[in-house]
């Protein structure tokens, strides 16, 4: 049944130009808006800037224009960088739009009519990094552990919105509805930060420090804090509040956001939402969003992305090189969505090469070549027999009726038929679909690739060209080719979400006029797309091999780079310690909520831990050869909390887990009890 589908990405800070990191979260919510697509489901996706606050103001004025005229500037490059990623938002929303002002206005005065706006004096530590106060929790070594900065400790009279009155209602709605915030992960961190209880929400600047932005209703000596001016683009871009989109997407609506933003997208705005129900007198259920989707981080050569380390990915670039299809292809494979991925310019050619230019674009030129050379290019006779049905010669020796299409995996002995080879095409479709739906991208690829491997490999078994040699087998050798087309269509459409203009390639190609809704259901239901006496056209090459030598070498360059950084020098083992010395070192417990293993390192793992903070700690652990990731989650672990951060392996370790040295390799320490995480050990 069709379904509206509503899919936003964060509006992205006008402080730097477009990255990596942006493209990904843009290409995911493309990829989402055309599976759905596809699928028949009416779509919206949109995208956009978000151009007030600190952040704004100051990189301004470093570069001697006004905030306006940055922002129009860098606004400009996201929005012109879109659709040479193949984007196809709907929507391109700034929140310098007069129609956005005049929406944080009006809700922003229903909410301070409903009294959930009150006045207050506060101090805190104020990173303008993140544009909010860090609670003393967050703090490493009184730093921003995100920026590395000094928070600047502020004492003002400012607004407040009652956050906290939405604790309680917030959890039972998380409760009450598992898959709101997904992955699984960080609907437990977003538990864990209710149950630490919320304090209320800062939600305004004095124009005496910060004039860009818009202007309370309510007190024209203030402006809005930038978070709650952002969050509310999501109801802006359909026309709140009553515009015709508000009643048809925003009951489909789907938040996606990296980990970087989880609070203010699963705490701040959803209570806002709350609270805009309860000055409108609606249940809160009509306000609240459907799913919020958050991913993980993409490193680059395993360290974190910045200006100063000169490794900022530049989409563009990259495309240029590889072309815009691989390089959403490479990213949608590559990272499992919710956990952090590592991006090489290695890694990307070695996928390139091996799943697009081997198994896709071999099949492609391969299949056509045949279908040219036997048949004239012309789709011959066949059909798609049900497996009952199937009435397929059987080679001597080899298994037919009853294999299960699991267990025709590239490498297998099995034999498959066609009947087969389609009955697994429509199998892996449904599930192909059902992990798109999830945000669950690299497995939904995974399903395809099992399908143009079980067709290669389709190919070898058949072999067309030692049938054709036998006029006997004129018959068999047109349903092999009919079967062979029919799944390079198949594929065509798989694979469109991803990589639309290798698809509609091969659609033409294979005389397929597009690729439309309804077709994910006919490959489903086992219908052929192509008509039989479709003229196909000679394929072109779709992937390209790429020389991989230069690309090792550039890599190589860069290992031996970063193996001659001098080696620390060892500190002196000192004898005894003071007790004084001893309570120096902060012992916490501490549960280990996820545990990841770090590519091209065998020994560590990282570790995110709930040491009963506000948010959870990074640390990496050299375990990995004693535990496996699962060994260790829920696990409660010892750690030193106050040890200075260090970087391994680009990840920042917030400190060290303990562990004993026994004879038979390494032994964590865990308490004898389960214990509160952040209990002291003394
Ligand atoms: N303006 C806020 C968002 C307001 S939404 C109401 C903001 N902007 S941002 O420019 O910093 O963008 C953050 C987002 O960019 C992340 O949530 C993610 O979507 C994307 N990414 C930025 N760097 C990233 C990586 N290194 N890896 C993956 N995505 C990241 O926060």
């Amino acid at each position: 049944m069709s379904q509206p589908f509503y899919i936003t990405t964060p509006i992205y800070y006008v402080n730097a130009e477009p990255h990596l990191g942006h493209a990904y979260t843009t290409i995911v919510a493309d990829v989402a808006s055309r599976f759905h697509r596809l699928a028949g489901d009416e779509v919206r996706f949109q995208t956009g800037t978000d151009e007030h606050g600190d952040k704004i103001a100051q990189a301004a004025q470093e570069r001697g224009v006004t905030p306006q005229q940055y922002a129009d500037q860098i606004s400009g490059k996201f929005r012109h960088l879109w659709p040479e990623l193949h984007i196809t938002n709907d929507k391109f929303i700034r929140t310098t739009d007069a129609d956005h002002k005049q929406v944080v206005t009006s809700i922003l005065q229903k909410v301070y009519d409903a009294g959930d706006i009150y006045f207050a004096k506060y101090g805190g530590h104020y990173c303008v990094g993140c544009e909010r106060f860090l609670t003393e929790h967050e703090m490493v070594d009184g730093k921003c552990p995100d920026h590395g900065t000094v928070p600047v400790y502020q004492e003002e009279e400012n607004y407040f919105f009652r956050m906290s009155n939405y604790t309680s209602e917030l959890k039972a709605h998380i409760e009450a509805h598992p898959d709101f915030i997904r992955p699984e992960r960080y609907k437990n961190e977003v538990l864990a930060m209710l149950e630490q209880g919320l304090e209320d929400l800062c939600i305004s600047r004095p124009k005496t420090r910060l004039t860009w932005g818009i202007d309370l209703p309510f007190d024209p000596n203030y402006v809005t804090y930038v978070w709650f001016d952002a969050l509310i683009n999501y109801l802006t871009g359909l026309g709140w509040p009553d515009g015709d989109n508000m009643a048809k997407f925003w009951p489909g609506a789907q938040h996606l956001i990296a980990k970087d933003i989880l609070k203010p997208h699963a705490i701040f705005w959803p209570t806002m939402l709350m609270s805009l129900a309860r000055a409108e007198g609606r249940p809160a259920q009509e306000y609240l969003y459907q799913h919020l989707n958050v991913h993980g981080y993409w490193n680059v050569d395993q360290a974190k992305m910045s200006k100063s380390l000169g490794n900022v990915v530049r989409p563009l670039e990259l495309a240029e090189i590889y072309g815009v299809e691989a390089f959403r292809y490479f990213l949608m494979r590559e990272m499992s969505f919710g956990l952090d991925s590592n991006f090489s310019e290695q890694a990307m050619v070695e996928r390139y090469n091996a799943d697009l230019a081997n198994d896709l674009g071999n099949l492609f030129s391969r299949v056509l070549t045949l279908l040219h050379k036997f048949r004239g290019g012309v789709v011959p006779q066949g059909i798609i027999p049900s497996s009952e049905e199937e009435d397929w010669p059987l080679p001597e020796g080899t298994i037919h009726a009853g294999v299960h299409p699991d267990d025709v995996s590239p490498g297998s002995p099995l034999w498959i038929s066609p009947g087969q080879l389609h009955f697994m095409a429509a199998e892996r479709t449904y599930a192909y679909e059902n992990e798109i739906r999830a945000f669950a991208f690299h497995e939904g690829l995974r399903w395809v690739w099992q399908i143009i491997s079980a067709t290669n490999k389709f190919v070898v078994i058949h072999a067309p060209w030692s049938l054709a040699k036998d006029p006997q087998k004129a018959t068999e050798l047109d349903q092999v080719l009919f079967t062979l087309t029919q799944l390079l269509a198949d594929i065509a459409v798989l694979i469109w979400p991803v990589m639309p203009e290798t698809a509609e390639k091969m659609a033409g190609v294979l005389g397929l006029h597009s690729i439309a809704p309804g077709m994910l259901e006919k490959i489903k239901a086992n219908e052929p797309l192509l008509p039989v006496g479709t003229q196909t056209h000679q394929p072109p090459a779709l992937f390209p091999r790429i020389d991989t030598k230069k690309v090792q070498a550039k890599a190589a360059k860069a290992e031996q780079k970063a193996d001659t950084k001098p080696a620390p020098q060892a500190a002196e083992e000192p004898t005894e310690i003071s007790i004084e010395q001893f309570g120096q070192v902060k012992l916490k417990v501490a549960t280990v909520l996820a545990a990841e293993r770090i590519p091209k390192a065998d020994k560590i793992l990282k570790l995110t831990l709930d040491a009963g903070e506000d948010e959870p700690r990074t640390v990496v652990a050299g375990v990995a050869q004693h535990y496996t990731p699962e060994e260790l989650v829920g696990m409660q672990v010892v750690i030193v909390a106050n040890l200075k951060p260090a970087k391994l392996r680009g990840i920042t370790s917030q400190g060290m887990v303990l562990a004993a040295v026994g004879q038979d390799g390494l032994c964590v320490v865990s308490p004898s009890k389960p214990t509160p995480p952040g209990s002291q050990v003394r």
